[in-house]
């Protein structure tokens, strides 16, 4: 693995990588899995990721509001999968908002619409009638084995489908989620955009005893691309890398106007990516609280993976938090990935 990441920093605990928790599908047995997503220009990313790696068997796409109104998540969710060719896949409208607090949006970032200025073709497959929730629940339900989750925005979805179904969660076999970081945040010097957007759903989740990957700004800020890509992109045939490119320039001219440099974090890519690709992350076991306070910590992750601090707090970690990311194949994985797309 090629980034110091939070290992380098010298007030951070060099916590040991550990054996991954995640299960991990394979081409010969794909993982069933359910992204619940703010699409969201690196959530696109990370959708495409799942329609095309053959380990990875997308049972369904949930929206919850975060980089933009719910409503466009929704739809942005639904003209994506039709984009990249999957109207098979199923999309259920979820939370509007945070279960407590006020309502955080990052249309700055991503664009009034979620998507920048792309405007993608009408899907032919309308929304489940059900809920996000109801058809997480009633997926996990028809499952055969237990159903792997991908959150890649604010966890109020995860966190109802934990309390409205808790005879369910035995039905799910991993969490990954695109959030936190045990370093800065990005919302705030504290907390990153999904956890802060939502932190009581978050405590939630953290708490909720289940197997749980933190994919956090510790190593997605090693997942980037910058602009070299768009003529990688432009190579390929299909609507899919045309569109990628509209995207991802959209995200690099905004970097640039803020001063920002031009690379994007593809975040959201690397929580799908984690249940396909073995060696992309080193993770290590954390204990991770949330701040869901209203304090200037609000939504803060806290990892901790000191042993004398655990065992003096008689404390067991609770997560694999990625730490490394061999951020060198990223951006042929992404082309890979859009060469395959039509
Ligand atoms: O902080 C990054 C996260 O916030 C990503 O999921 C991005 O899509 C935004 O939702
Ligand atoms: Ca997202």
């Amino acid at each position: 693995m090629s980034n110091p990441s939070v290992l380098g920093w010298p007030t951070f605990h060099h916590a040991k990588l550990t054996p991954r928790t995640a299960p991990l599908g394979t081409v010969a047995k794909p993982l069933p899995l359910i992204i619940d997503s703010d699409p969201g220009l690196d959530d696109a990313l990370a959708i495409a990721c799942a329609v095309v790696r053959p380990e990875i068997n997308l049972l369904a796409v949930t929206s919850v509001g975060g980089n933009a109104d719910v409503h466009h998540c929704t739809e942005n969710a639904l003209r994506l999968l039709h984009l990249y060719g999957a109207d098979d896949v199923p999309v259920a409208e979820g939370a509007v908002g945070p279960l407590t607090g006020p309502l955080e949006r990052a249309t700055e970032v991503h664009g009034e619409g979620g998507l920048g200025n792309t405007k993608l073709p009408k899907a032919p497959r309308t929304v489940e009638p059900e809920g996000a929730v109801a058809l997480m629940a009633r997926l996990l339900e028809a499952s055969p084995e237990p159903v792997a989750i991908a959150p890649v925005g604010p966890l109020t979805n995860i966190a109802l489908l934990i309390r409205s179904y808790p005879h369910l969660s035995p039905k799910i076999s991993h969490i990954c989620l695109m959030g936190g970081s045990v370093g800065e945040g990005n919302s705030s010097a504290s907390a990153e955009f999904n956890i802060y957007a939502d932190p009581t759903a978050a405590e939630i989740v953290f708490n909720s005893g289940l197997p749980i990957t933190m994919i956090g700004l510790d190593v997605t800020h090693h997942a980037t691309l910058d602009r070299s890509i768009l003529d990688r992109l432009k190579t390929l045939p299909g609507a899919s890398a045309k569109t990628a490119a509209e995207l991802l320039k959209f995200s690099f001219d905004r970097s640039a106007a803020w001063g920002q440099g031009e690379k994007m974090a593809i975040h959201d890519a690397v929580a799908v990516l984690h249940f396909a690709i073995p060696d992309l992350v080193g993770v290590a076991r954390y204990h991770v609280v949330v701040d869901a306070t209203q304090g200037p910590a609000r939504g803060r992750t806290i990892g901790d993976a000191n042993p004398y601090r655990l065992k003096r707090d008689k404390l067991e970690p609770n997560c694999d938090v990625g730490l490394t990311i061999d951020s060198q194949r990223f951006a042929d994985i992404m082309v890979d990935i859009y060469s395959k797309l039509p």
